[in-house]
C-alpha cells in the first residue's frame, strides 16, 4: 500500500483524488486543507464544488481509500507521495505584480513537507506553476540535514471544469516530467505505474521536469489564443454580415485547424487561461524576450476587449442608456457545469452594466452564491433570481452569458411578454434560436452575427 496525500482540497486536488483513488484501491489516499470549512463540505453530502460524477464516485470512495482532513503535518509525515495543488494565483503585490504567479502558498508546503517529514518522498507538482519552480522546490526540500531525499516531479492537470471526472477517467494524455537522474526517472517510474492502472500507457507522455511544467502554460495558451482568435474575427463578421458559426465551421473542417474552441463568445473566463498567459507573459519578459511576452499580452488583452465590446453594445443598442433599466443576466458562471466565477466574462458585463447605473438581476442554476460573493461590494444594486422567469420580468433586456442548456429550454414567448417593450436580447454565446425569438418579437444581438431587429438605426450596423 502506498500512503498518497494531496495538498489543497479546491477544484483540482477535491476533483482529481477522488478518481485515482476510485482506480488505485490498494492504496490510501489523504486530501488536506488549511480551510476547515471547505474539509467539512468534503466530508458531507454538500460538496463544496459543483461538477457532474463527482458526488458518485466520493460516495464510492471516501471512507473506503479516500479521506479528508485539515490535519496536514500527521498525514505529511506518513505520506509516500505528495500532490500539491495549493493555488497560485497572481500576484498582486511587488516584482512582477499583475503577472508574475505568487508562489508564497507553494513554498510555505515545501517547507511544511521538509519540516514534517521523516521518510524520503516524492513531492508533485500538481498546480500549474512558472516554468523552473522545481528547481526552488527540490533545493528547499533537499537543503534538509535529516538525510532525507525529495524527488521533485511535474504532472500538470489538464481537467476543464464541467467535465473533470470524465476527463480524468478518460484523459487524452497525462504528463509526467521529472529529473533525468536515476532517481527522477525511478520516481517519474513510480507515478507512470499508478496512472498506468486504468490509463493507456501510450497517452502517458513522460518529458523532463521543465518541458512538463512549460507544457501547462503552453496548452492553456493556445487554447485561450484560439478563442481569442475567433473573437477578433467575430468582431469583423458584425462589421461585414458574415456569420462567425459558419466561419468556425468553414474553418474547422481544415484538420490541420481543427473544429474545436472556435465558439466564438463574450470572452473567456476561469481561473487558468489568464492567469497562465500572464505567467507565460512575465516569463518571457524575464528571460529577455519582450517581443514574445508582448505575442502572448494580447490573448489577454483581445478577451478584455470582448468583454467590453458586448457590454458597449448593450448599452449603444438600447438607446444609448440602461441606467434605471432593469436587465437580466442569464448566467454568472464562466462557462456551463459549473459553479464557478472565477474570472468569469458575465461578471465583467455586470460591473461595466452597473456604472451604466442599471439595475441588474442576476439568474444562474449553480452559481449565485459564488457570484454573490464576488460582487459583494456591488450588493446593494444587484438582485439574485434563481427563477429566469421572474428574473426577465419587467426587464428591458436579457443578457445570456454562460452556455447553460436550461437556458436554451426556456419559453421565450412567455418570457418575452412580461418584459417592456422594445425587448432586447444579447446572446453572449449564440446559445439560442435567434431567428425564432425575432418572429417572437425581440430585437436580438448574436455575437459575430448581423443583429435581427426592428430598431436598425440604433443597431451594430449603423453604430
Ligand atoms: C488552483 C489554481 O487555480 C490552479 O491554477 C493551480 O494549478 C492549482 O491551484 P484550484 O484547485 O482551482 O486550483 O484552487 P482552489 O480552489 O483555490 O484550491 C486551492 C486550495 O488549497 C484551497 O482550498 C486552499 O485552502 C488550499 N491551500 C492553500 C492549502 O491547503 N494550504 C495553503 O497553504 C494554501
Ligand atoms: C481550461 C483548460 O481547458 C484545461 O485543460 C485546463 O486544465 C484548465 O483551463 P477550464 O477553464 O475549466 O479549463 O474551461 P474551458 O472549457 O477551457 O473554457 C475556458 C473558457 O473559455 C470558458 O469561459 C469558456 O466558456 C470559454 N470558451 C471555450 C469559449 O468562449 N469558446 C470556446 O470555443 C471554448
Amino acid at each position: 500500500m502506498t500512503n498518497i496525500l494531496c495538498i489543497g482540497a479546491g477544484y483540482v486536488g477535491g476533483s482529481t483524488m477522488p478518481v485515482i483513488a476510485s482506480h488505485c484501491p490498494e492504496d490510501r489516499f489523504v486530501v488536506v486543507d488549511i480551510n476547515e470549512a471547505r474539509i467539512a463540505a468534503w466530508q458531507s453530502d454538500q460538496l463544496p464544488i459543483y461538477e457532474p460524477g463527482l458526488d458518485e464516485i466520493v460516495r464510492q470512495t471516501r471512507g473506503r481509500n479516500l479521506f479528508f482532513s485539515t490535519e496536514t503535518n500527521r498525514h505529511i509525515a506518513e505520506a509516500d507521495i505528495i500532490f500539491v495543488s495549493v493555488n497560485t494565483p497572481t500576484k498582486t503585490f511587488g516584482q512582477g505584480a499583475g503577472r508574475a504567479a505568487d508562489l508564497q502558498y507553494w513554498e510555505k508546503t515545501a517547507r511544511q513537507i521538509l519540516e514534517n517529514s521523516t521518510s524520503s518522498k516524492i513531492v508533485v507538482e500538481k498546480s500549474t506553476l512558472p516554468v523552473r519552480t522545481a528547481e526552488a522546490m527540490e533545493r528547499i526540500l533537499n537543503s534538509n540535514n535529516k538525510g532525507l531525499h525529495f524527488d521533485v516531479l511535474s504532472n500538470p492537470e489538464f481537467l476543464a471544469e464541467g467535465t473533470a471526472i470524465q476527463d480524468m477517467q478518460k484523459p487524452n494524455r497525462v504528463l509526467i516530467g521529472g529529473r533525468e537522474t536515476e532517481p527522477g526517472q525511478k520516481a517519474v517510474a513510480r507515478l507512470v505505474e499508478m496512472y498506468a492502472q486504468w490509463v493507456p500507457r501510450d497517452r502517458i507522455i513522460t518529458t523532463n521536469l521543465w518541458s512538463s511544467e512549460l507544457s501547462k502554460l503552453v496548452a492553456n495558451a493556445f487554447l485561450a489564443q484560439r478563442i481569442s482568435s475567433i473573437n477578433a474575427i467575430s468582431a469583423l463578421c458584425e462589421k461585414t454580415e458574415a456569420d462567425i458559426n459558419e466561419v468556425a465551421y468553414a474553418i474547422g473542417h481544415d484538420e490541420r485547424i481543427g473544429r474545436y474552441f472556435l465558439r466564438a463568445s463574450v470572452g473567456f473566463g476561469g481561473s487558468c487561461f489568464k492567469k497562465d498567459i500572464l505567467n507565460l507573459v512575465y516569463l518571457c519578459e524575464h528571460y529577455g524576450l519582450p517581443e514574445v511576452a508582448r505575442y502572448w499580452e494580447q490573448v489577454v488583452t483581445m478577451n478584455e476587449y470582448q468583454e467590453a465590446r458586448f457590454a458597449a453594445n448593450m448599452v449603444t443598442s438600447m438607446f444609448n442608456t440602461v441606467a434605471g433599466k432593469r436587465i437580466a443576466l442569464f448566467g454568472a458562471a464562466f462557462k456551463a457545469n459549473t459553479n464557478d466565477t472565477r474570472e468569469s466574462p458575465a461578471l465583467e458585463v455586470c460591473r461595466a452594466l452597473l456604472a451604466e447605473q442599471a439595475d441588474i438581476v442576476i439568474t444562474d442554476p449553480h452559481a449565485m452564491d459564488n457570484a454573490c460573493y464576488d460582487l459583494k461590494e456591488l450588493a446593494a444594486r444587484v438582485t439574485f433570481e434563481p427563477d429566469p422567469y421572474a428574473a426577465a420580468r419587467n426587464a428591458h433586456a436579457i443578457a445570456i452569458l454562460t452556455e447553460w442548456q436550461q437556458f436554451a429550454q426556456l419559453d421565450y414567448e412567455r418570457i418575452h411578454d412580461s418584459m417592456v417593450k422594445p425587448a432586447f436580447l444579447f446572446d453572449g454565446r449564440n446559445l439560442l434560436d435567434h431567428e425564432k425569438l425575432y418572429e417572437i418579437g425581440f430585437n436580438v444581438y448574436p455575437i459575430g452575427k448581423p443583429p435581427l431587429t426592428r430598431l436598425v438605426t440604433y443597431g451594430f450596423r449603423n453604430a
